[in-house]
């Protein structure tokens, strides 16, 4: 049945009080549970509550045992009071737990995972985020194979138990809704800190992994007590509790979860030190601890009223961890990795048949809803009231939000209106960011006659599946005018807010022809189309005073002319874009991030986006094209800046080696398209003297690009040496799994047989299967072969997990921008998994929306 958020009605009973005995076992576990029910508001209905996959051993209502009844799958109890005690004692079997939501295992812990709809298979429950409920909680277990049990909050007592077992007794004394709620069980070591917060409350910090990880915590734990620090400096946010748990666990659906007290991360985004992870793997660790520790406040303290309000909690955070993550390393960096992120991932989704508003109106599953569009496109939307309101007005807004709703579960509309009675800014016509979908089109003109100069701006908002007619939107547009002559800004940068159909801006009077400098800093989610003069994209990529407007002319100066070539059939006109590279690469000012950015294509992913009909072959082969020529023509260029970034320490995390490191890789990676033998050479000269999994990640992709025999040794090399870490194993079948080549679909099929890989584990899957489907020239492989071989994955997944299989539908839903031939290959593979009997609604919803 579909879900729509205008049916919201407030819950009829509430559950202030609630207390949970586990008896731990892998195979059956047992759970009572006391809830303390009272009737909200006047009415005569029953208590109904949710479950799934629980055997029921026995309910008692106030004492006394009562027979179950049950409707359309929830447990309905009859209640003529305003209050009761309603007791259940359920079974449950953790090992048999594939779906990895619940309480389940993981390599012998065991583990919790609630958001969105997992309490519930937990023990019977209002499992809605809108019922808010104080937690007592004991666990027991056998001692010796789980000697550390935790839960959220305080701990109040522990000791030992009959028959080796032993119990603990947590109290979480903040009421929350039962998505919060976490246990683990496990043999665990902890890394031990400890932070006193602004009023001087000192916090016990724990990072609980298994014994042979300990040493690969301390970056974890340096970004958890950066965070801290952080939120309070930054948005005023103090922590709450005396303790501050985070466990990792090999098995986990996504990145990570933030129960209150209690986080649980996937390895992936705990683990982490130079030898085993890449800096991008060490950077997103850092960022994935502040997102579930920001979530304490946004999320946990105020809470979201129901599902469609998901952004509320999500966006609101990926904004702060941006914060965070800008204000730790370079803003600069930073916000092309972020745009980056939202045009590979999100702008898809807003122009495919799964595009939604960040508050979407229905849903089959919410857990194919924490999308891309409520995550990041979320953040854009905040980042845009911050940049509309100011600072200080933006501040005063979160203050008043923190402050009104502490406690409470409410809706993005609430939040919104706290912004504006904090500022006085009016935000009626804001507001449809959250309700309309699709990524806006902001067409731009500058016009210049005598002294005067004009922008002319329009703006289109595409239709998208449900939302035929579209209202023009608050879009705000840094915009600055650069000389052409003098190369300097010649208009200074303002905010304009284009809030009509069509409106034109007058910028003053500029003494030269000058070049339109837009949407600087990435300051609205749109598409600009801008009217260009002769040279202007050149010169914007070559000096523009704003280095994302900077990076991004030389994205369009790319992007443009790899186009035209894919459209008319021809050679490239490589000119412009090997000039740019070329006066990149040499540049005294850049800084070696920044140049990595810039020198690299947009992928071809994006490029397919922009066509119609696109033929991937012919993308791909435009795209080694222009690679080809710019190692050939910028041989030396790539060689100077290779070796002077292999100068990077490399032990040093600073981003200054951090950024060399990341040109090294962009340059390599360019050398060897132009010379296969040097770059084959290079590739094996740095993997074999590899300090880092930096520059060991990157020599072995551009080795597996190049297919030689030596690739074959070092990849060999690189699975022995690295056997027992599941996380660096990810990354061998990750490596192989996305070299862009026709015929990779059989090492693909190779790697599936292969005794390290696994369906149950998400990581392994994501990195054998998303990685496969994110390489379009080998996915797209003309026969189909390629659909039909993930179509066959999903179904196998689906059976296991389908919360995860679901994850892969979105690459076969791309059709619509794919030729014709290619395009009914896609179809049919989506109709064959539709046709599966027994599909989860997960992967249901999504292939059938997919199909259109
Ligand atoms: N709240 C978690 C986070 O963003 C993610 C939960 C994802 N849940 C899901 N069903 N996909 O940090
Ligand atoms: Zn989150």
């Amino acid at each position: 049945p579909v879900i729509r958020r205008e049916d919201y009605r407030a819950p009829d009973w509430l559950v202030p009080e609630v207390e949970l005995a586990f008896d731990l076992d892998p195979a059956r576990t047992i759970v009572r549970a006391r809830l303390s029910v009272t009737r909200n508001g006047e009415h005569d209905r029953p208590l109904r509550l949710d479950g799934e996959e629980l055997e029921l051993l026995a309910l008692r209502v106030d004492g006394e045992a009562r027979e179950a009844r049950f409707e359309d799958g929830r447990l309905v109890v009859d209640l003529p009071g305003s209050s009761a005690v309603i007791e259940t004692d359920v079974a449950i079997a953790p090992e048999k737990n594939s779906q990895l939501m619940g309480l389940y295992a993981s390599g012998g812990i065991l583990c919790t995972q609630c958001e969105a709809e997992g309490f519930r298979r937990i023990t019977y429950f209002a499992d809605r985020p809108d019922v808010l409920s104080r937690y007592r909680v004991r666990l027991e277990a056998d001692k010796a194979r789980f000697p550390v049990l935790l839960a959220n909050g305080n701990p109040i007592e522990q000791g030992d138990a009959a028959d080796g077992r032993h119990f603990a007794l947590w109290e979480d004394p903040f009421p929350k809704p039962c998505y919060l709620f976490a246990l683990v069980a496990g043999d665990l070591q902890c890394n031990r800190d400890s932070f006193t917060t602004m009023s001087g409350r000192e916090v016990e910090l724990g990072i609980w992994v298994r014994e042979a990880d300990l040493s690969k915590t301390a970056l974890a734990m340096q970004a958890l007590k950066d965070s801290f620090a952080w939120d309070e400096r930054t948005y005023g946010r103090e922590y709450d509790l005396d303790r501050f748990n985070i466990v990792a666990v090999s098995d986990f659906n996504f990145g990570a979860m933030e129960n209150k007290g209690l986080n649980i991360f996937n390895t992936r985004y705990v683990l982490a030190d130079p030898e085993t992870a890449t800096d991008g793997d060490i950077d997103a660790v850092a960022a994935v601890v502040a997102h579930e520790y920001f979530h304490n406040w946004s999320g946990n303290r105020v809470t979201c009223r129901d599902w469609f309000q998901l952004s509320l909690k999500e966006g609101l955070t990926v904004f702060r961890d941006q914060g965070f993550s800008e204000d730790m390393g370079s803003a600069a960096v930073q916000r092309i990795d972020q745009v980056r992120t939202l045009r590979a991932a999100q702008f898809p989704e807003d122009a495919g048949p799964l595009a939604h508003p960040i508050r979407p109106d229905s849903y089959l599953e919410i857990a194919n809803f924490y999308t891309a569009t409520v995550y990041n496109k979320g953040a854009e939307v905040i980042r845009m009231m911050r940049t509309i309101l100011g600072p200080e007005a933006y501040r005063k807004g979160t203050d008043l939000y923190f402050e009104r709703h502490d406690g409470q579960a409410v809706t993005c509309e609430d939040f919104v209106r706290a912004m504006e009675d904090a500022s006085g800014v009016d935000l009626k016509q804001f507001r449809l960011w959250y309700s309309q979908a699709g990524t806006p089109t902001v067409q731009a003109r500058l016009e210049q006659d005598g002294e005067g100069t004009t922008l002319h701006l329009a703006q289109q908002v595409p239709p998208t599946p449900g939302q035929s007619d579209k209202q023009p939107m608050v879009i705000p547009l840094r915009v600055a005018l650069i000389g052409a002559e003098s190369g300097r800004e010649v208009a200074a940068e303002q905010l304009v807010l284009l809030t009509e159909g069509e409106q034109t801006v007058d910028l003053g009077t500029v003494g030269e022809p000058a070049f339109l400098s837009i949407n600087r800093g990435f300051s609205a989610p749109v598409l600009v189309d801008a009217v260009r003069k002769p040279g202007e994209i050149e010169a914007l990529a070559a000096g523009d005073s704003d280095s994302f407007a900077r990076f991004e002319a030389g994205q369009e100066l790319m992007t443009r002319d790899m186009l035209a070539a894919i459209r008319n059939g021809g050679a490239v006109e490589v000119e412009a874009i090997v000039a740019a590279v070329g006066a990149t690469l040499r540049s005294q000012s850049l800084d070696p991030a920044f140049k990595a950015d810039a020198i690299a294509l947009p992928g071809e992913s994006l490029l397919i986006e922009k066509l119609d009909a696109a033929d991937p072959a012919r993308v791909h082969e435009v795209r080694e094209e222009v690679r080809r020529a710019i190692g050939t023509r910028l041989g030396e260029d790539l060689q100077r800046a290779y070796t002077a970034a292999s100068a990077a320490d490399p032990t040093s995390l600073s981003g200054a080696d951090k950024g060399l490191r990341r040109l090294r890789a962009a340059t390599l990676a360019l050398i060897a398209a132009g010379d296969a033998k040097l770059g084959a050479s290079l590739g094996q000269q740095q993997y074999e003297a590899a300090r880092t999994m930096t520059e060991r990640q990157s020599a072995l992709m551009v080795l597996a690009m190049l297919g030689t025999d030596a690739s074959g040794k070092a990849l060999d090399d690189f699975f022995t040496r690295f056997e027992d870490d599941p996380l660096v194993i990810d990354k061998w079948f990750a490596v192989q799994a996305s070299v862009p080549d026709e015929s990779n679909l059989h090492v693909v099929e190779a790697l599936q047989q292969h005794p390290a890989f696994t369906l149950a584990n998400p990581n392994r899957l994501r990195a054998l299967a998303g990685s496969f489907a994110g390489t379009p020239s080998a996915f797209h492989r003309a026969d189909g072969k390629g659909y039909d071989w993930l179509a066959e994955v999903i179904v196998a997944a689906d059976k296991l997990n389908p919360q995860t299989a679901a994850r892969f539908v979105a690459p076969l839903g791309r059709w619509r921008k794919i030729e014709p031939g290619r395009a009914a290959r896609m179809r049919a593979a989506l109709q064959r998994i539709l046709a599966e009997p027994g599909l989860s609604k997960d992967v249901f919803e999504l292939a059938s929306k997919s199909l259109g």
